[in-house]
């Protein structure tokens, strides 16, 4: 299928490049780079959103989804981006942010103005007899989920339901107004020769009625994510937009969702969604589950959900996006790896551990170059909402000011905000101007000398353009390897139905910044090189057999091609 050899490069434009010189990365600056992302061998660039927008939550806080923000261009410089995105075979896929809307936009305006049409479009409540909000819900930014509704000559006790910031008013997906509205904007992007889609936070659309409590003292997440509703919506928005085109390609994010779940949202006769994001592997460094705080990574739990989901999605017929990194998230190689000593080698070994396994790839803009956690000093230095209100909570909690930074300097989504190092200036070769976050680290991390003479953009090259050649990669089937071996993730790639004569592909990363053992079994100690990154290693051991216990050097991943037979 068209999407399982393809690979998604992402691409934040509000840090990616800036070409008016305000600081702030717009449409235009993508334009100038489509031949770096052309270069990359990318099939897709997922954008985020562009539309006008408040700002409050980075551009997720829209105000008009038909439309460009003026600070990031013109909708002439959409058509045109995509046009140059397309002279090199590569479409845009777009942001569509359906849970909620700004409260700035029209349709939370006119609900405020008291049209009955606009209220049934959000989940408007009267608080209690005694006074009580509607649910004991909290929102993910932080505080209850639900702010007063103040419309004009209103009712004083009536409240919205916000599961992010107060600005972002949750949609009422339960009415039908909301759904064609929905598929009305994904049909006007369509029009401008849109095929791709992400869908932000998409199964939260189905919250059951009547909203109900959460259990006190328990997570309320499993009150309003994944209920059976999402998969109707999905299903009719599918039916009666993208789904008319039969190269869709949509990924929906997920959040804090479950394997049977992603099945049904993914296998494709259920005509919901081409693949999803799930987070479970990211959360291994939250403690007891909670994101605020400071952990090392569990590497056991990390391998074990890697593998659960990989076996669990082929057995139900279900596709993956595979990643690492996104605009949410610190950056993999501070979380995963050593990105001081051994910065080059996690790279290019988490880059390897996804780019070989079964799903569709996703590159977050800088990781092919190995950009890290920014090196800040202060609070100030952070711009998000999240991250302020998590600090700020942390501390009025009683922690003190050096700890509560220690976790959001860990934790921070503007960890990944920070402008793409094009080269090692002052502004990063990002702007002219002083960037709207600052980078700290170009000076050593940039494009410019990637290009000259670095190990980890050539490799991202080779993995990507290794997906589009070889089967095994884009369609073969998956199985874990050396399971009770703690120091490594590994897995086996096994051929397509119908090319049952093609080479199984071991591939072993280390996850250990010492050398570590593992056992290779016999059928790969003849093996041949795929990809690695320790140039030590000869390409191929026909000659000289592996042993039966390979010794890794730090984060060291290898693919090996089983015995003498041809990929
Ligand atoms: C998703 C986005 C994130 C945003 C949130 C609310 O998780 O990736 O950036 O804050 O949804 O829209």
């Amino acid at each position: 299928m068209g999407f399982h050899n393809a690979t998604v490069y992402q691409v934040y434009p509000k840090s990616f490049a800036d070409a008016d010189g305000d600081g702030v990365g717009d449409l235009r600056g993508i334009i100038e780079r489509v031949p770096y992302i052309a270069s990359l061998g990318v099939d897709y660039v997922w954008l985020n959103p562009f539309y006008p927008s408040p700002g409050r939550d980075n551009g997720y806080d829209i105000s008009d989804y038909c439309a460009v923000d003026p600070a990031m261009g013109t909708m002439e410089d959409f058509d045109e981006l995509s046009a140059a995105l397309a002279a090199h075979g590569i479409s845009p896929m777009l942001d569509m942010v359906f849970n909620h809307v700004s409260t700035s936009h029209e349709w939370f305006q006119r609900a405020l103005a008291g049209e009955d049409r606009y209220r049934e479009y959000f989940y408007i409540r009267r608080a209690k007899a005694d006074g009580s909000l509607t649910t004991n819900w909290v929102s993910k930014f932080g505080g209850p989920a639900w702010a007063r509704f103040l419309s004009e000559g209103g009712d004083a006790d009536e409240y919205y339901l916000h599961l992010f910031d107060p600005t972002q008013a949750d949609l009422n997906w339960h009415n039908p107004q909301v759904r064609a509205e929905a598929a009305r904007v994904v049909n006007f992007w369509r029009a401008h020769g849109v095929k791709a889609f992400r869908f932000d936070v998409i199964n939260l659309i189905g919250k059951t009625e009547p909203l109900a409590d959460a259990v006190p003292g328990r997570d309320d997440r499993y009150v309003y994510t994944d209920g059976p509703a999402v998969h109707d919506f999905l299903r009719e928005l599918n039916e009666a937009s993208f789904g008319q085109d039969p190269d869709s390609v949509t990924v929906g994010e997920m959040s804090s969702t479950s394997i049977p779940a992603c099945v049904d949202y993914t296998a494709p006769h259920r005509r919901e969604l081409t693949m999803v994001f799930n987070f479970h592997h990211l959360k291994v460094d939250y403690e007891r589950g909670a994101k605020w705080t400071r952990m090392e990574p569990d590497i056991a739990q990390l391998k074990r959900i890697l593998d659960e989901w990989q076996r669990g999605l082929q057995a139900g017929g279900g596709w993956n996006a595979l990643f690492w990194n996104n605009h949410d998230q610190p950056r993999a190689i501070n979380r995963f790896g050593d990105a001081d000593t051994y910065r080059i080698e996690t790279a290019t070994m988490l880059a390897t551990l996804i780019h070989l396994n079964r799903g569709t790839p996703f590159i977050y803009m800088g990781e092919e170059i190995g950009m890290t956690d920014p090196e800040y000093a202060s609070i100030d230095d952070y711009v998000d909402v999240e991250a302020r209100n998590a600090y700020a909570a942390l501390v009025a909690g009683g922690m003190d000011e050096d700890a509560a930074f220690d976790i959001v300097r860990a934790k921070a989504r503007d960890n990944a905000r920070t402008p793409m190092q094009w080269d090692d200036g002052p502004n990063a070769g990002f702007s002219t101007a002083t960037p709207w976050l600052r980078p700290t680290n170009q000076a050593t991390i940039n494009v410019a000398c990637e290009e000259a003479e670095g190990r980890i953009l050539p490799y991202y090259r080779a993995l990507v353009a290794l997906r589009k050649r070889l089967p095994i990669i884009s369609e073969g089937g998956y199985e874990g390897y050396a399971m009770d071996n703690d120091d490594v993730v590994a897995y086996v790639r096994t051929p397509p139905e119908g090319d049952a004569g093609a080479a199984r592909l071991l591939v072993v990363c280390s996850m250990r910044p010492h050398p570590v053992e593992v056992a290779i079994a016999a059928e790969y100690r003849r093996g041949r090189v795929l990809i690695g990154n320790n140039a030590e290693r000869p390409t191929s051991f026909e000659e000289t057999p592996l042993p039966a216990t390979l010794t890794l050097a730090p984060y060291e991943a290898i693919a090996l091609l089983a015995g003498d037979a041809q990929a």
